[in-house]
């Protein structure tokens, strides 16, 4: 069988590697750059392990802007390209309206039925009043009866993708008829080597709920416990990490996304928490746990500027090392990355920048150009600083041996996602979650 896969963002270059290993994949992307750079074998982001599995599999895998040849050589054809947020805080449809465009209007020459996979993450109703009727109107064909579309949300995370694909947690498909799922599910049962994955077949309104819920829900545990940190810090010796561990135990609870920290980034939560909220308006409903949830996570990486600021006093010309900018370990991604709000904060209290990360360096000197200074190591980071901030975890972080620290002009570190505790005893050491014994409540 071949298959196509359209967008060759991180979710679509995943998924068509993944389909390589079974399949012919032809892989649609009309960015021209990305093009060359992807035919002539460069994985374009970073993903642990994911150039050696790319590159076993590359000869299975052609890139192409040619919607039509696409669709006319392969049965089915997964859509994976981006649904960004606009300035008014609803979906951007354009990137799919105009990929369903060239499908239809491919369809229309194909005598055979084709099956539409959508794996970009759309509201409630955007299969039935957007995806449909474009393809139907653009290809002159019926649903159901030349092409079928499928809801797949693709629930892997960045940094984890290939263990994600290839044992899901769960698969969720949703379809308006039974037999389509039906086909689907045969296509999974060979993609998917771990077996019994559970699977949730729904109608196509719950399937574009369910991916919405679910990072309403991650966001919403790693905003409750940064407001349960936020007040630790007030608390003598109270310590957020030994509070999430105990948690944690519950099974009604999981240990799972209960790290304190900077608050959430990346390509999804935070996008979906202000999309979602904005849906629950339109439709009549105030979300006002989603925006709270928004709201926590909005403040949360100011906290640690404020309490650099409460023990260096001013901030002007103080020299200020932060240790990673990625929105978290494993990825290059920058996208809605605490760290720059950070870089951002200190910047307009006048303090000097400097940064290192082991990826992401480059992605924040295109935002940052020279307002900032860029570091390729931590030792050189650190070396002379008045503070440090951890804003990444990253596991070199989390072995640094103590004595790099020593190299600051002042020792003050601010650890903003519990990763280094093993250098507390050396330095001034402040933690997020962590209140000082020498505090007092009452
Ligand atoms: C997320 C969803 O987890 C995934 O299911 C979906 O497919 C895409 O969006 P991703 O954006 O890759 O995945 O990152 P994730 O691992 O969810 O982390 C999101 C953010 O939350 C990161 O900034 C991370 O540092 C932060 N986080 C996570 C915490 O602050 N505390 C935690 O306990 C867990």
């Amino acid at each position: 069988m071949i298959v196509s896969v359209f967008g060759m963002g991180h979710v679509g270059l995943i998924t068509a590697v993944m389909l390589g290993r079974f399949f012919d994949v032809i892989c649609v992307e009309i960015d021209e750059e990305k093009l060359i750079r992807l035919r002539g074998g460069e994985v374009i982001f970073y993903e642990p392990g994911f150039d050696q599995t790319f590159n076993k599999v590359r000869d299975k895998l052609e890139f192409t802007d040619d919607a039509s040849y696409a669709i006319n050589t392969s049965d089915i054809s997964f859509i994976a390209v981006g649904t960004p947020t606009k300035t008014d805080h609803s979906q951007d449809h354009s990137y799919l309206a105009s990929v369903l465009q060239s499908i239809g209007e491919a369809l229309k020459e194909k005598d055979s039925r084709h099956l539409v996979v959508i794996k970009s993450t759309i509201l409630p109703g955007t299969s039935e009043n957007l995806v449909i009727p474009i393809l139907e109107h653009s290809s002159g064909k019926k649903h159901g009866e030349g092409f079928s579309v499928l809801i797949n949300p693709e629930f892997s995370r960045e940094g984890e993708a290939l263990h994600d694909l290839q044992t899901p947690d769960k698969i969720v498909i949703g379809a308006h008829d039974f037999s389509t799922m039906n086909d689907f599910e045969e296509i999974l049962k060979m993609v998917y080597v771990k077996n019994n994955v559970p699977l949730i077949k729904t109608n196509y309104v719950n399937a574009e709920m369910i991916k919405y819920a679910q990072n309403a829900f991650l966001a919403t545990k790693i905003s409750f416990i940064n407001t349960i940190a936020n007040m630790c810090e007030k608390i003598p010796s109270a310590d957020v990490e030994i509070i999430s561990k105990a948690l944690g135990l519950d099974h009604r609870i999981s240990s799972h996304f209960l790290r304190a920290g900077l608050g959430y980034g990346g390509s999804c939560l935070p996008k979906d928490i202000e999309v979602l909220s904005n849906l629950g308006r339109k439709i009549g409903y105030e979300p006002t746990l989603l925006d709270v949830v928004a709201l926590v996570n909005e403040h949360q990486p100011q906290r640690v500027v404020t309490t650099a600021e409460e023990h260096l006093g001013s901030l002007l010309d103080q020299v200020v090392s932060l240790l990673g900018l990625a929105f978290k370990p494993g990825t290059d991604d920058i996208r809605e990355a605490p760290s720059l709000r950070v870089i951002e904060s200190l910047l307009e209290k006048g303090a000097k920048v400097r940064v290192y990360d082991p990826k992401a360096l480059s992605k924040v000197e295109n935002i940052f150009g020279n307002l900032i200074e860029y570091y390729k190591s931590t030792e050189d980071c650190l070396d002379g600083s008045d503070c440090c901030i951890l804003v990444t975890e990253w596991d070199e972080f989390r072995s640094l041996k103590p004595d790099i620290f020593l190299k600051m002009k002042t020792p003050f570190v601010i650890d903003g996602r519990r990763g280094i505790s093993h250098i507390s005893k050396v330095v001034e050491y402040h933690a997020v979650g962590l209140g000082k014994e020498s505090q007092t409540l009452w």
